[in-house]
């Protein structure tokens, strides 16, 4: 939180939807302001964003929000929110995570990767490790 907060005071001013906000190429991570929380969930309080080229869940509880990478921790493929089971599942070998990335079906036996989120003047904050350059 104190990384993004610092990455934060060096970025300046706001931009749009989904748009890169800061890089840290020590750590290979980005914060992308995703934007203002109504707008993010106007469809509900799952939805799926793309950051970095990556599809990320985003999860809205009562008191914040959780971001997971749609990658399945097994073999590395898509994975996708079903809103029936109110799980996150995986089509190849039918794994399947609950809404804190835990395994808890097939074969999967490592949690998702979860991204920080954070809050600025209203809008949505993700910071995804890993990224491309
Ligand atoms: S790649 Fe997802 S269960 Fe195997």
């Amino acid at each position: 939180m104190r990384s993004i907060v610092a990455l934060l005071g060096a970025a300046g001013t706001a931009v749009g939807l989904e748009k890169f906000l800061t890089t840290d190429n020590r750590t290979s991570s980005k914060t992308y302001r995703v934007g203002p929380l109504d707008q993010v969930f106007s469809q509900g309080a799952r939805t799926t964003v793309h950051l970095d080229g990556k599809p990320v869940l985003l999860v809205r509880r009562t008191e914040d929000v959780i971001a997971f990478d749609l990658t399945c921790t097994h073999a590395g493929c898509p994975l996708a929110y079903n809103a029936n089971g109110g799980r996150i599942t995986c089509a190849c070998h039918g794994g399947a995570f609950d809404l804190n990335g835990k395994p808890v079906a097939g074969p999967p036996t490592v949690p998702l990767t979860r991204y920080a989120c954070a809050f600025d003047n209203g809008d949505l904050l993700v910071h995804i490790t890993g990224a491309t350059s």
